[in-house]
């Protein structure tokens, strides 16, 4: 938990093994499908409204780009994945330093992860991408070559393209003989990417983003397909942020968590690329209580909510056995607002059930579904425990729910109890 400096020395290590991952998947289908999404935000409050997110399958910095896709106006990204477990996800923006993050992906969902780039104090020192070309190689298949630079030849590996409508990216490799260590300083000039198995005929290039980064996570301005730079300036935070406990917050030790409520003055607390494990989290008038384990040793912090001009903070100390410090953080985002019982309802469950009614849809009608004592289809006793299996584990024909999180079930099942 030791403070680090904001300088550009995020990246972890550099390990090499390019791929050239040819593999195609199907583009979104409405349900079941595993999507990363997320909204950028920056160090300085703001925004992002232009940028590029590339991803790796496995280990972060194994450079097996797979997918990407673009941010849009609005900050956001929503990327379709072909399968769940370790991705590497790496996002950049014009003006801000790229940022690297291994996560862990649920197959079947939208990971959600919040993202905030840190400015980038230095962007004399970025990379250069000029003279983009696409060549058609055949009918089917074409390749990306482009020049980059870089004024202080720290270059590394990640060479980008990204095709933002198929949701891939391709990494390009130096003309001179790609470098086994990834680690080492990439040289300027020409980049080749693999052959790409599409035909370019009719291929609109404005969809494709270029993007290099070097060492220092510095990356300069992302390209379109026709060599113009995509850059919009962030804008100012929309959103007010609220005097609460449930958001998204940033640490003094530049640690990113998520803060979630979970019932009356308690929350669950997740922390993001990092070593603490949030155990418990209380919450009476301003004072803020956790219990926490760094890399296992059981540790406790005592936190006040201070909120003066608009300045959401929550600032104490923590104690761990071997030391002690100042913890401050401040707030970034709002929690999402929860939808409520009825949408959750009506988005998961009116298909196979009537909620005014006794009688079939698909599955039996829950109108008064808590005033009996039995359940309409099993017979089990009517408690909060057995409507949470039925709707968590499925029974007969009724499909799992098991990607609805808990704070979701518990709002799903309080409706239920007013039918
Ligand atoms: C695809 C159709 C379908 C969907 C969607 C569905 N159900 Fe069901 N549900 C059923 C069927 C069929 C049964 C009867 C299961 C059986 O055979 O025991 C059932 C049974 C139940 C029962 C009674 C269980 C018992 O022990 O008698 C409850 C409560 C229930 N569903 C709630 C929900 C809720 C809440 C949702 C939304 C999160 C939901 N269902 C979504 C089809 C569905």
């Amino acid at each position: 938990m030791r403070p680090r400096r904001s300088s550009k020395r995020i990246s972890g290590t550099v390990i090499c093994c390019l791929l050239a991952c040819l593999a195609f998947w199907n583009l979104p289908q409405a349900w079941g499908q595993t999507f990363i999404s997320g909204k950028v935000i920056t160090a300085d409050g703001k925004v992002v409204a232009s940028g590029a997110v590339a991803l790796e399958k496995g280990e972060l910095h194994n450079d097996a780009f797979l997918a990407g896709g673009a941010i849009g106006s609005d900050g956001t990204f929503k990327i379709p994945l072909p399968s769940g477990g370790p991705w590497g996800l790496h996002v950049y923006s014009e003006g801000y330093i790229y940022f690297p993050l291994q996560v862990q992906i649920k197959a079947g969902v939208d990971n959600e992860i919040p993202v905030v780039l840190p400015v980038d104090g230095n962007p004399g020192d970025d990379p250069r991408i000029s003279n983009i070309r696409f060549n058609k190689i055949s009918d089917q298949v074409f390749q990306i070559k482009m020049r980059v630079d870089d004024p202080n030849s720290n270059l590394g590996p990640q060479m980008l393209a990204i095709d933002t409508q198929r949701y891939r990216s391709y990494r390009l490799a130096p003309d001179s003989g790609d470098l086994k260590d990834k680690k080492a300083d990439f040289p300027s000039g020409e980049y080749g990417s693999p052959f790409i198995p599409l035909p370019l005929d009719g291929e609109d290039l404005n969809n494709w983003l270029f993007v290099v980064a070097d060492h220092q996570c510095s990356n300069g301005p992302i390209y379109s397909g026709v060599n113009q730079s995509v850059l919009k300036p962030p804008v100012a935070h929309a959103e007010k942020l609220k005097c609460e406990v449930a958001g998204i917050w940033k640490s003094n030790f530049d640690k990113v968590y998520q803060f979630t409520p979970k019932q009356a003055g308690k929350f669950s607390g997740k922390q993001f690329a990092g070593d603490i494990l949030i155990d418990q989290m209380a919450q009476t008038e301003n004072n803020v209580t956790m219990e926490f384990r760094l890399k296992g040793v059981k540790g406790r912090a005592e936190l006040q909510l201070a909120c003066p001009e608009n300045q959401i903070r929550l600032q104490g100390s923590f104690q761990l056995p071997e030391r002690s410090g100042e913890w401050v953080f401040a707030k970034l985002q709002n929690a999402k607002a929860t939808q409520s019982g009825q949408d959750l309802f009506a988005a998961n469950c009116s298909g196979c059930h009537f909620t005014d009614r006794k009688v079939t849809k698909v599955g039996p009608g829950l109108q008064g579904l808590f005033k009996n004592p039995k359940l309409p289809k099993s017979g089990r006793p009517t408690s909060e425990e057995n409507v949470r299996d039925t709707i968590v584990n499925g029974r007969g024909k009724m499909p799992p729910f098991k990607h609805l999180e808990d704070l979701k079930i518990k709002v799903l099942i309080d409706y239920l109890k007013s039918l």
